[in-house]
């Protein structure tokens, strides 16, 4: 897959890349992940698990990959279409205060990303998406009702998924992402946040809200 540090892109092979994961307690994904503060910061704060940032857009991403903690990884690769070297691997992925198709591919549900979702999470992975008005409405969508969009389109692909919360001007000032902080001190300071787990049978049966005993 193609990785990034700096200005510098280098293909990782499955081995390299397995040798690098070797050892650590979880991986996670951050999608869409932007300038990669939330990777940085993550790794910081847990050194044993391995944190993978991943964008479509390689310009973001060369700042915080400059000087990379070794528990991090920046990826160039688009969402609709995540490396198969991340299959079954990933304990957590989060996606936050995504826009453009990948927030597309969260409110239609896109086979594209919801599949390739499923395909890098181990099962029971914990799946964080955090969204905001603002790219809601870009999107066509009410803030409230954007969110509860993409909280049934996760339930329709495989996720249990808790109810959005509301993120006020405190949860977005501690949230550690470049636009959490942003929307902190904007005109409208709120998001929602999803909190979800992937199902160990995934795409073999369509589960409900009614056969899973997960409180919504
Ligand atoms: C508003 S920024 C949020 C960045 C970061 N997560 C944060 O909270 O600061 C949205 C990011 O989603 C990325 N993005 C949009 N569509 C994508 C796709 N299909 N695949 C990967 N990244 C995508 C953009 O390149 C951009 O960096």
């Amino acid at each position: 897959m193609e990785t990034i540090q700096g200005k510098k892109p280098f293909h990782l092979t499955k081995e390299e890349f397995s040798r690098q994961v070797a050892g650590y307690q979880n991986i996670w994904l951050d999608l869409g992940t932007g300038d990669g503060r939330f990777v940085r910061q993550t790794a910081e704060s847990h050194p044993d698990w391995f944190i993978i940032g991943a964008d479509a857009c390689r310009e973001n991403l060369r700042e915080h990959s400059r000087k990379k903690p070794a528990n991090a990884l920046f990826v160039i690769a688009n969402a609709l279409g995540l490396p198969p070297e991340l299959d079954g691997l990933c304990a957590g992925i989060s996606i936050n205060f995504p826009w453009g198709s990948l927030l597309r591919g969260l409110l239609e549900a896109d086979p594209a990303l919801m599949s390739g979702l499923a395909r890098v999470a181990l099962p029971g992975a914990e799946v964080t998406i955090r969204l905001n008005g603002g790219a809601l409405a870009e999107a066509g969508w009410g803030a409230e009702a954007g969110a509860w969009q993409a909280h049934d389109q996760l339930w329709q692909s495989g996720f249990s998924a808790r109810k959005p919360r509301l993120m006020g001007v405190h949860d977005l000032g501690t949230c550690p992402t470049t636009w959490a902080r942003r929307l902190a001190v904007g005109r409208d300071p709120r998001g929602w946040e999803i909190s979800a787990r992937a199902l160990p049978a995934q795409g073999l049966f369509a589960p409900t809200r009614a056969n899973l005993l997960v409180s919504t």
